[in-house]
């Protein structure tokens, strides 16, 4: 399946409108802009939009995509996924409404958000986008009808302004003067965060990263200059994991960037199965700022 063309795609060297051309397969795709800067795209199907030495920020390597990708595909965070389409799907306008998942990861709640639009008879041009190529390997092969692209956040976002109707931020960080530039008038922004406690149960025992406080106001803030609160709700999903869904779920976060697997799997042997524990997250829709700050 090709990747959706008509989102307004923007050359990373000169901001001039990319165009997608097709090739017949095994031949990759391309995005090319008027003055000839190319992008052929991966085998897998996403696009490197990173030119140049690229980014200083260490992105999740393959073992961790990996651990991501098998514990969501186990279904245990589909309350989430089903509860960020919910909060999408309303907001979607027009003949072809747009979205864009920031920091996409595995592709998992793009899935989710584009089969639930669909099922509402919706069909959405969707981006998906990710510093980590290793993640976007699995987007790719999970969401082959979205744009897939390898990209910084902290850059300028590759989109033309006013393009698309929803930006979704799961666990991802957030670039909000961009989000607010890429959103169409009436558009909305889904960001899924954990909350205090999210996990408590297993976070020491797998040696995971405590949520770090005064966190949220520091985001609030960060928020406050572009986007306003619409709602916010909590999904708290109780979970009864194995030991492995567990070092799964511990090695996918930031811990798996300075710890080893095997130290995480090492920890939790002896403890009983099944280990409960709840994830806890907050949802919250952010409506923009008018320009004059209303
Ligand atoms: C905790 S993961 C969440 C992934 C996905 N949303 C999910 O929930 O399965 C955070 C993601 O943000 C990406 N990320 C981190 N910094 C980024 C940046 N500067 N630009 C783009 N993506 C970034 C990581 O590569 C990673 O895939
Ligand atoms: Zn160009």
């Amino acid at each position: 399946m090709p990747p959706t063309t008509d989102l307004p795609l923007l050359c990373p060297v000169c901001s001039a409108p990319l165009t997608y051309t097709a090739a017949e397969p095994p031949k990759p795709g391309r995005l090319a802009c008027a003055a000839r800067h190319s992008f052929d795209a991966a085998r897998q199907g996403y696009f490197n939009l990173l030119v140049g030495k690229g980014t200083a920020f260490k992105a999740d390597s393959a073992a961790m995509v990996d651990a991501r990708f098998n514990f969501l595909s186990r279904g245990h965070y589909r309350p989430l996924a089903q509860a960020v389409a919910a909060a999408v799907v309303p907001v979607l306008s027009g003949d072809r409404p747009a979205v864009l998942d920031s920091g996409t990861g595995t592709g998992h709640y793009l899935r989710e958000l584009l089969d639930t639009a669909a099922a509402h008879g919706r069909t959405v041009s969707a981006a998906g986008l990710d510093i980590s190529k290793f993640a976007l390997r699995r987007a790719a092969r999970l969401n082959p009808e979205a744009m897939n692209l390898v990209w910084d956040i902290w850059q300028p976002l590759p989109l033309a302004a006013n393009s698309v109707d929803v930006v979704t931020v799961i666990f991802a960080p957030r670039n909000a003067a961009e989000f607010a530039r890429v959103l169409r008038p009436g558009g909305r922004l889904v960001v899924v965060t954990p909350r205090e406690g999210h996990l408590a149960g297993i976070a020491a025992l797998a040696g995971m990263l405590a949520i770090e406080e005064g966190k949220d106001a520091r985001l609030a803030a960060a928020m406050a200059r572009h986007f306003e609160v619409e709602e916010s709700s909590d999904v708290d999903i109780p979970l009864a994991l194995n030991r492995e869904d567990a070092a799964a779920l511990a090695f996918m976060g930031p811990a798996g960037h300075h710890t080893d697997r095997d130290a995480i799997v090492a920890r939790l042997s002896g403890i009983p199965e099944p280990l409960r524990v709840e994830a806890k997250f907050r949802l919250t829709v952010f409506r923009p700022r008018l320009p004059d700050g209303t």
